[in-house]
This record gives C-alpha cells, structure tokens and sequence, in this order.
C-alpha cells in the first residue's frame, strides 16, 4: 500500500510518501480502505515522539479514518455490517476484556490503542481495525465531514457530557482556534450554553457563536468573566494547560475544571490545594473517548444540522506541509486529507 510515513523521528520533513506491505486482517478485524483521514496535533507528537511510548518503525499516522471494508480476518463475526460498507472508526480500541471495555468504557482501559499511534494509521491507504471500533455513519455527513469527528468532536462531546455542560451554563473554552477550541465552541453552544473563548483569532470562534472571545491575557479574562458571570464560569476547559491556573480562577464555586491537554509548556507546575478545596472545585481529567460517546455526538450533530468546522480540504500527500502549518499555528479548525492517489 501507499502511505505517508516516516522512518525516523523528527520535523515535518521527515514524513514521505512510502510503499509498505499491505495489513492483513487478524481475527476480530477488518481492513479498511481509507478514503479520508484529518489532522491532529497527536500527529505531530507522535512524529516528533511522544515521550515514554516508543513506536516501531516505520510508522503511519493517523487517528481518524472513514474508509470502505475490504477485507475480513479469519473467523469474524462482521455483525451488521458487511464488506463495501462505508464506516467511521472510533479512534480509541479498548483490549475488549477488560472490566473497563465490557461496559463500553474503552477509554478508561489500561491497553488502549490507538490508530496512527501504537499501530498504523489513516495516512496509509490500508488500515487493519478491530470490529468493535466500525460505527455506521450517519447519512446527513459526507466522506471529508465524518474524517474530521472522531477524535477532536470525540473528546470535545466527551468533555462537555462528562461535566454536565447545561442550557444556560457559561463554558469557558481555553482551546485556542483550532481543532478542540472550535469543537468545543461548536457543540457547547448547540448544548444552549454561553461560550467565553480565549483565542489569538477571535473572527473563527465568533462565526462558531462564542458570546465572547479575549485574548491570552489574565487580566483581560478574568474582567471579563466577572462582567459577564454573576460568580464565575460554570465549567472551564483547558486544553492548552499553561492556562490551567486561569481556569481555576475563572470557575464560580462548585464549577468544573477539565484538563485534557498541554501545548507548548512545561506541563508541570506547582498550586495551592486550597484553590480546589475552598472553591468547592470539581477537577475533570479527560483522556480519549469511547465509541458510545461517538455515537451519541453523530446522533446530536445530525439532529441539530451541525458539520464540523473545516478551514481546508487536501490530499494526503499534502502532510508534510500541513504538520508545518500547524506547528506554526497556522491551522484553524479541523483540516481534512483525502487519499487522492494517482496512479
Ligand atoms: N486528552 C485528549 O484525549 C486530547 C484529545 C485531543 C487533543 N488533546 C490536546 O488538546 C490540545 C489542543 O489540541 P488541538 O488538536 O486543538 O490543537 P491545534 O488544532 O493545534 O490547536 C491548538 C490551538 O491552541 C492555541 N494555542 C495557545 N497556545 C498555544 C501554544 N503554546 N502552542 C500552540 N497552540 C497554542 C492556538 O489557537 P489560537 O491561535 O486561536 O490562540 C492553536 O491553534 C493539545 O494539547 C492536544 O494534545 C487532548
Ligand atoms: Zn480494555
């Protein structure tokens, strides 16, 4: 098959268009033909090396895959779906035995798998996935649309569901403009909540419906909280954790605050406990998704007409210069790649 991959550890440059042997199927699997994969910033961690979890080489990136099955590993029980299918695939494979995974919280299980991370992923034409991650998508998407849902609407649903996001609430979103802020801006305000977004581009989100959008400065945020919100935010997001210590003065008493992610700092740092405890302060760590929460958000999104928010549609081959352009910040909600070869 064609892929792009990269053979070692490194920036951009290092990801090339590569022939590599075909997957073959194992039992409980099906090998899917990519028709479209999308941008993660787990991509570029990944390409760089993420510290602690080595990965063979050479590797292929790629969480999110929507493709067609080819191919049936011996003895699988395919279920309701059949070979020629269209299928989304949740990005997150559970072992399937544990007591985790019985109750379809693959998530929480200690042997988590992820496509385009531990095994390959949909930046190869060819990608062998366990059955239990095929999700029938839904009619109301097209092919480049579904690419873009599994892991930032994933967790960002995930997210807003785990902390019980309300009509009414106010949500502050520390997540930037790209792939999680605009999710997260996305959905909170389909939920009937109000949106505070901290963003160096303020134009995006507030097409997304943000009632308000400040920059990175504490100051500015917290004048802002106080103006707009009687005690605080009701639930704060951050997704970039050097403004970790924003959002837990952000939140009114008795708020959540939900960390799922670090970008560009050290993600260690030192609170006073009393932050949390006098505050009455739920803290919500957040860490992949699970299929049920796929499933519900494609059934919401439908319900409500929302598409996730693309800023660009290319080919695969177009990877090197994409991981570029997010390293730089210059990518803006979810990009697509499509697998385009020509022969
Ligand atoms: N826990 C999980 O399961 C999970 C899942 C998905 C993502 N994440 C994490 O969530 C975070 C956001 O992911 P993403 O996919 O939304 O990333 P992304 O598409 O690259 O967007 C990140 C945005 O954050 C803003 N930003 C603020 N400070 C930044 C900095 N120091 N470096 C780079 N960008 C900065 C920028 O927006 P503005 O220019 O608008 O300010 C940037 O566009 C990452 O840390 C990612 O690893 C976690
Ligand atoms: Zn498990």
């Amino acid at each position: 098959m064609r892929a792009v991959g990269f053979e070692a550890h490194g920036n951009p440059e290092v990801l090339k268009v590569m022939e590599l042997p075909n997957p073959m199927p194992g039992p409980g699997e099906v090998v899917v033909r990519v028709l479209a994969t999308s941008l993660n910033r787990i991509d570029a961690i990944v390409r760089r090396g993420y510290p602690g979890i080595p990965v063979k080489l050479p590797h292929v990136l790629g969480a999110d895959i929507v493709g067609v099955i080819e191919r049936i590993g011996p003895g699988t029980d395919l279920g309701d779906f059949s070979v020629g299918d269209v299928v989304l695939v949740n990005n997150v494979w559970g072992c399937g035995t544990c007591r985790f995974c019985r109750v379809g919280l693959e998530d929480h299980c200690p042997s988590w798998t992820m496509p385009g991370f531990h095994v390959w992923g949909g930046y190869g034409e060819l990608v062998r996935v366990p059955v239990r991650a095929l999700v029938h998508p839904p009619k109301a998407f097209g092919v480049n649309e579904l690419a873009a849902l599994p892991l930032a609407y994933g967790v960002s649903w995930k997210a807003l569901r785990v902390s019980n996001v309300n009509p009414g609430d106010w949500v502050l979103v520390l997540g930037g403009s790209g792939s999680i802020g605009t999710a997260l801006t996305m959905l909170a305000k389909a939920l009937g909540a109000r949106v505070i977004a901290v963003s160096s581009r303020g134009d995006v989100l507030r097409r997304l419906g943000a009632d308000v959008v400040v920059g990175y400065g504490r100051d500015e945020l917290l004048g802002v909280v106080r103006e707009r919100t009687e005690y605080g935010v009701d639930v704060a997001m951050d997704a970039l954790g050097w403004t970790l210590p924003m959002a837990m003065d952000a939140v009114r008493p008795g708020g959540a605050v939900v960390t799922f992610g670090v970008l560009g700092s050290d993600p260690t740092f030192t609170i006073d406990i009393r932050r949390f405890y006098l505050r009455h302060t739920r803290l919500i760590g957040i860490h992949n998704s699970a299929k049920s929460y796929l499933v519900e958000l494609l059934n919401f999104m439908s319900t409500k007409g929302l598409k996730p928010y693309i800023s660009g549609i290319y080919s695969i081959r177009d990877a090197p210069k994409l991981h570029s352009m997010m390293e730089s910040r210059g990518v803006v909600g979810k990009v697509v790649m499509i697998h385009d070869w020509e022969d």
